[in-house]
This record gives C-alpha cells, sequence and structure tokens, in this order.
C-alpha cells in the first residue's frame, strides 16, 4: 500500500520529509482546548514584539505589522471568524502562523530568541492569574450573600452539632460566620498562590536562556508579571503555579461541598430548617410532591472532580525530568476543568444562600431536646467552685436521671436537682435555658450573639477593603 505523503508544518518542518500521521497529528493536536489561551498569547506576543524592536531585533515598521497583525487576529476568535486549524497542533502556531499570513516577513521574526515552552509557560500563568481573580471576587460575593443572612440572624437559635448529633445551642448566624471563615481562608490561599503565579518565563526560550539582548524586566512590567524568572530550565518545566492553584480550588471544592451538605440535611422534611427556592431545585419525573436540592448535590457531587483534577495534575508532574517534556501538554484540561466547575459552584452557591429560606422556629425548637444545655450545667457548677471533672459527673448523673423520666434537664424541680448537689439554687435557671446560656459566649469566637455581630462588622470591613 503505497501511504500518502503528508504535508510538513510550515513552523517547524524545515529537517522533516514527511509530516505526521493522521493519528499521531490528532493525538498531539491540543488547540481545541488550549485555543483559551488566545488573550494571553495575543498580549504576550504583543509585548514581546515591542521588547523585539526595544533590542533592535525589528525595526519600527515591523513592529506595527505585527501589532496591527496580532489585533486583527483578536478580533477574528473573539467574533468566531478565525479559522482554527487542528493541524497547525496548537494556540500558539494557530496564531503565529495566521499572523504570517496577515503580517507576511514581519510576521516571521515574532519568535525570534522565544520558543514555545517558555510562550505556553507564560500565556498559562497569565490566564490563570486573571482566573484566580474571577474566582477571588466570586469568592467575595459568596461571602457578601453569607453575611447578609447572619446579619439577619444573629440572634437566632439553632441546635450546633458534633458527630451530627445535637451538642449545644449556637445562633444560626454563627453557623453562617463558620463557612464565611472557611472562604475567608480560600480567599487568602488563592492570593498566595497567586503571588507565586506572577513570576514570568519568557526569556527562558526552549530550555537556555537567551543570547538576545531583550529587557526581561521591561516586558514582565508590560506583561503585569511581578517577577521574573531566575532559572531558564526550571521556568520552562515548572507547573507548580498549575498544582498549586488545582489544590486550592479543590479545598474550595471540599468547603462548597461540606456546606451544600449542610444544606441538603436541613432541607428534608426531617429537619426542616430551610426552605430552598425554587430556582435551584428540581421535581421528581414520578413522584409529584418532591422538591430535590439538585444543585447542592450537584456541587457536592462535582467537587470529586477538582480533587480527581488535582490527583491527574500531580500524577502527570511527579516524573518529568527537567525540562520541556510534551506531557505538559496534558496540564490544561485538568485545570481549566477546575477553574470552570469553581466558577459555576460559587455563583450556583451564592444563589442557593441567597434563596435560602430558614425556618427559625424549627431550629430554635430543636434546642429544647438532647440536653442541649448540660455543659452549661457543668459550668455553673465549676462557677460555684466544683473541679470540671466532677462536675461533668454530676452532671452526667443528672441526665441518666432525666432520661429515665422522659424528660430534659430543665425540665426538673430545682429540688429534683438539688439531690444531686446542694451547689444548685434558684440562679441555675439561666444555665439551663439555651435562650440564656448562648447569651454567655462572647469571647471572641464564640456564639453569643453580641460577638457575632461584632463578628459581622469585622468581616463586613475586610470585604468592602477588598472590593475596593
Ligand atoms: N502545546 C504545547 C503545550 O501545551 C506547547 C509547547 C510545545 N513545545 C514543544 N516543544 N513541542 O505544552
Amino acid at each position: 500500500m503505497v501511504r500518502e505523503k503528508k504535508k510538513v508544518n510550515p513552523l517547524w518542518g524545515g529537517r522533516f520529509n514527511s509530516g505526521v500521521n493522521d493519528l499521531a497529528q490528532s493525538f498531539s493536536s491540543s488547540v481545541e482546548i488550549d485555543k483559551r489561551l488566545f488573550k494571553a498569547d495575543i498580549q504576550g506576543s504583543i509585548a514581546y514584539a515591542e521588547i523585539l524592536k526595544e533590542a533592535n531585533l525589528i525595526s519600527s515598521s515591523e513592529l506595527s505589522k505585527i501589532k496591527k497583525g496580532l489585533k486583527k487576529i483578536l478580533e477574528e476568535i473573539i467574533q468566531n471568524k478565525f479559522n482554527w486549524d487542528p493541524a497547525l497542533e496548537d494556540v500558539h502556531m494557530n496564531i503565529e502562523s495566521r499572523l504570517t499570513t496577515i503580517s507576511g516577513t514581519a510576521a516571521k521574526k515574532i519568535h525570534t530568541g522565544r520558543s514555545r515552552n517558555d510562550q505556553v509557560a507564560t500565556d498559562l500563568r497569565l490566564f490563570l492569574m486573571e482566573k484566580t481573580d474571577d474566582i477571588s471576587n466570586l469568592l467575595i460575593s459568596l461571602q457578601e450573600s453569607i453575611l447578609l443572612k447572619a446579619e439577619i440572624h444573629a440572634d437566632s437559635i439553632m441546635p450546633g452539632l458534633t458527630h451530627l448529633q445535637i451538642a449545644q445551642p449556637v445562633t444560626f448566624g454563627h453557623h453562617l460566620m463558620a463557612w464565611y471563615e472557611m472562604l475567608a481562608r480560600d480567599y487568602s490561599r488563592l492570593q498566595d498562590a497567586k503571588e507565586r503565579m506572577s513570576v514570568m518565563p519568557l526569556g527562558s526560550a526552549a530550555l537556555s536562556g537567551t543570547r538576545f539582548n531583550i529587557d526581561r524586566k521591561l516586558l514582565a512590567k508590560k506583561l503585569g508579571f511581578k517577577e521574573i524568572s531566575k532559572n531558564s530550565m526550571d521556568a520552562v518545566s515548572d507547573r507548580d503555579f498549575v498544582l498549586e492553584l488545582a489544590s486550592s480550588l479543590s479545598i474550595i471544592g471540599i468547603h462548597l461541598s461540606r456546606v451544600c451538605e449542610e444544606i441538603i440535611i436541613w432541607s428534608s422534611s426531617q429537619y426542616n430548617y430551610v426552605n430552598l427556592s425554587d430556582e435551584v431545585c428540581t421535581g421528581s419525573s414520578i413522584m409529584p410532591q418532591k422538591k430535590n436540592p439538585d444543585m447542592t448535590e450537584l456541587i457536592r457531587g462535582g467537587t470529586s472532580k477538582t480533587i480527581a483534577n488535582l490527583m491527574g495534575l500531580l500524577s502527570l508532574m511527579k516524573n518529568l525530568p527537567l525540562t520541556y517534556n510534551r506531557d505538559l501538554q496534558e496540564d490544561k484540561a485538568f485545570i481549566f476543568n477546575s477553574v470552570d466547575f469553581t466558577e459555576d459552584s460559587l455563583a450556583l452557591l451564592a444563589l442557593v444562600i441567597e434563596g435560602m429560606q430558614p425556618n427559625t422556629e424549627k431550629m430554635r425548637q430543636d434546642c429544647f431536646i438532647g440536653q442541649i444545655t448540660a455543659t452549661d450545667l457543668a459550668d455553673y457548677l465549676v462557677e460555684k467552685n466544683m473541679p470540671f471533672r466532677k462536675a461533668h459527673e454530676v452532671v452526667g448523673k443528672i441526665v441518666a436521671h432525666a432520661e429515665t423520666k422522659k424528660m430534659q434537664i430543665f425540665e426538673l424541680e430545682i429540688s429534683e436537682l438539688r439531690k444531686f448537689t446542694k451547689l444548685i439554687e434558684d440562679d441555675v435557671v439561666n444555665y439551663l435555658n439555651p435562650e440564656k446560656t448562648i447569651l454567655a459566649r462572647k469571647q471572641t469566637g464564640g456564639t453569643a450573639p453580641t460577638q457575632v455581630k461584632r463578628e459581622i462588622r469585622v468581616a463586613k470591613n475586610a470585604l468592602s477593603k477588598r472590593r475596593s
């Protein structure tokens, strides 16, 4: 069988007699995925051309032809008029090839002293820096929705749980502010990751740096990078910034999933703590009465993708020798998937929380079961000078006694309580009523409404600073 001779790639085909086999070509083509980098790629090329001009490697007229061409390409892509060719492998060669058609010989100089190895590392950093900002803003919006609800419910009581069992009373606002704190850490992790992302690899060329006198510092400034890479071999092979972002997004995912899990439990008929808006629920095709919290379930379930993507990236990187290896092309599908999922989930969860109507009466009622103030009774005895371990034991006995009578400890007569210890007096009522006991936990971090309101004020201030 005579095989058809394939056309060689004009951008690197000089030494080849034949082009790549069809399967090899489609197997290695990444443009369907990496075309999302077009804006960063064009931005990078414009700045790079300006630096080539500074170094007298291209003339002013060549620079203006290149810039005009790149801007035209940007428009074409945005207007969906660009013809992406899978045979040209990736976003970089698609754009360079089109630039050659538009700007002629000038375009053939754009890759002077540059390799796709430093180009793709630069593009990906630029793209992810922007995405990190977008995700940070979505985090802030979600925090704002949480704050609004927490403010309204700083005084509403509900059972706080450990082991999913009733433990001690808390305020609903306090519970919501716990979510806020989780997201605050996520925000700072992203800022931290962005710090190390903001290092420019361009000028590292293929692996060993460039002989041309390009001003890397000026180039970095033009592109908005804080620093330039210090070792070209590391710069073209490093994907720690992708791993760090993927890891931060997995942690965000876990947080969102945990929040969703609570909302799912709360919205069940048995709990009936919250009502979700119709906007974020779906029905059943057989059971007419059903209103299911699907969005929260899909966020909980979909979080697995962020974890899987992180695992994928870690295993992609673990055996790679320096410097660039084509394996690195696989990084994008993983991280793009995590970024997309995180953006959607953050926006959706904000919608869920905004429309979530708490049933504060049911929450309050549940604070009168489960011997919820037993710890407060022990604290009472401590205040009367009983050592805590002893108080724990005495209250344990009181609880056991109440349970045999199928009663709550606050329902027992004072005279009955005094049979266990004479230290108990009339003032004990303040330690048995959950509505009273929450007021006492007013240390920073505690559930007392005054404390929660203070926490909300601090949070509001922090958020408005981030917004400005
Ligand atoms: N598409 C490639 C990637 O994403 C660009 C770099 C290719 N470099 C090379 N030497 N083949 O990694």
